[in-house]
């Protein structure tokens, strides 16, 4: 794919472009890496000097701010790249109005961005085919991608009647975190790793994702999907593939290949290896039925029926308004076969090696070291990298600038995505009350408890 010649942002005075997308583009603005004019598109009632306002107000509150001369320089930049329709997806003259505007900007190789609800998708995708917006075009896609796998086969149906697979960008933000990525490099760039890695050394992999926040005023959209479809379909079920995936071979594409063939080679959960909860307050939560079913907490084991992981359990446990904010992957290495030193705890724990995510990059190895004094009792000994990076690209400005510019590694393929929904597609049909669990604590713990039986306890990160 060829560099996109300019951004067609629709949805650009939603939630997501005020919190992420503006403060992404202030970013590529003050790197340099913004070089294709963007048309927001949206049915606001704005006039492009509201959207102005609108990025000022999102720049200052969620992107560091403007705060020096060179701040102000790329804030200009961003304002003279950016031009608004206004317009109704449903009408047909906001895309004649949207060619007009690409064409007299000489562009031809639109990137188009929707950022809207997965409803309005089919409306938009027929009309920028009809528009003559789709040749050589791209389109980017928010997740969720779908509901279920039923429904998200249909709609990459619905957007390859217009583009063809190589030309949808499908995103998940945890794909362009740094500390993602970091375990690619990790487990590729060391050969310490590798021996390791796999049934006989590993006895177990548990990865939580805590949040100590609730739904943060979109109660609404929460209580139509859930914590399974909100981070374990997408976000969390990366994290496995990277962890468990095979090397790819030296060719970019490969490293899609390998995520691909995990999810694969997962089976469905079943309702056994499922704990769904939901925190005590969360049913009076505005936009929340006052009856709602739907999961704030999940946690599972998964399997990966693969030579490599045969036998060794995955469990994932995400919440919110857990006791932390933290995600991290926690791999616990067997034990030794025999204590043969004196003093030596039976219970002794496994070594484990710790990958964080968030707040901020942590590589850790967890061993027991010998306690100092006369006798060989152990104590639990950390070493640990930290990964901190002030100079970090969001995830959002890594990912809209390589959508911009054609490279597809850090998006997800329809195969996986397919096969992620029908990981969790047995959990979704699940119709009964999720556990209450107490706000600020670990969730519905006899039951999470239960479900890791021997190959607890669960390792509850600390901030
Ligand atoms: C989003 C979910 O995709 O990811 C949110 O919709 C969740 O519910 C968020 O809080 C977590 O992302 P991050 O980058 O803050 O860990």
């Amino acid at each position: 794919m060829t560099h996109a010649d300019i951004l067609c942002w629709y949805g650009c005075t939603g939630d997501l472009g005020y919190k992420m997308t503006f403060p992404a583009l202030f970013n590529m603005a003050k790197r340099g890496t913004l070089t294709v004019p963007i048309i927001g598109i949206a049915l606001s009632g704005w006039t492009l000097k509201d959207l102005h306002e609108r990025a000022r107000d999102s720049i200052e509150t969620h992107g560091g701010g403007i705060n020096d001369k060179k701040d102000a320089a790329a804030f200009d930049l961003l304002l003279e790249h950016l031009d608004y329709v206004d317009g109704d997806y449903t009408n047909p003259a906001t895309f004649t109005e949207l060619r007009r505007r690409v064409d007299a900007r000489g562009a031809s190789r639109p990137a188009h961005y929707l950022a809207i609800p997965p409803s309005l998708f089919p409306t938009v995708i027929q009309s920028l085919g009809t528009a003559g917006l789709a040749d050589d075009g791209r389109v980017i896609v928010e997740k969720p991608f779908g509901r279920d796998l039923e429904s998200a086969r249909e709609l990459t149906k619905t957007i390859n009647k217009v583009f063809s697979e190589e030309a949808i960008y499908r995103i998940d933000h945890y794909l362009g975190k740094e500390e993602v990525l970091s375990v690619l490099y990790t487990r590729f760039a060391n050969s310490v790793f590798e021996p390791l890695w796999n049934r006989t050394c590993i006895e177990s992999v548990q990865v939580t994702m805590a949040e100590d926040f609730g739904v943060k005023g979109r109660g609404h959209f929460y209580d139509s999907v859930g914590a399974i479809r909100d981070v374990v379909q997408n976000h969390m079920l990366q994290l496995v593939a990277m962890l468990a995936m095979e090397p790819p071979i030296i060719d970019r594409d490969s490293i899609q290949t390998e995520k691909e063939k995990v999810l694969r080679a997962m089976s469905p959960v079943s309702k056994r290896s499922v704990v769904r909860g939901q925190f005590d307050t969360y049913r009076t939560v505005e936009g929340v039925k006052p009856d709602s079913k739907v999961e704030t907490f999940a946690a599972m084991r998964l399997h990966i029926d693969t030579w490599r992981w045969a036998g060794v359990p995955f469990f994932l446990r995400t919440g919110k308004n857990l006791p932390v904010h933290v995600t991290e992957a926690y791999v616990k290495l067997r034990k030794p076969p025999l204590m043969v030193l004196p003093e030596q705890s039976r219970n002794m724990e496994a070594d484990a090696i710790r990958f964080r995510f968030t707040p901020s990059g942590q590589i850790g190895l967890t061993l027991n070291v010998k306690a100092p004094g006369p006798n060989f009792s152990g104590e639990r000994a950390e070493l640990m990298v930290r990964e901190d990076n002030p100079d970090e690209m969001t995830p959002y400005e890594r990912l809209l600038g390589d959508a911009i510019e054609g490279d597809k590694l850090l998006f997800t393929s329809a195969t996986a995505v397919d096969n992620a929904w029908r990981v969790v597609d047995p959990a979704l049909r699940i119709d009964e009350d999720p556990s209450t669990y107490a706000t600020g604590s670990w969730g519905p713990t006899d039951a999470t408890d239960h479900l890791i039986g021997e190959h607890g306890p669960w390792h509850d990160p600390v901030p």
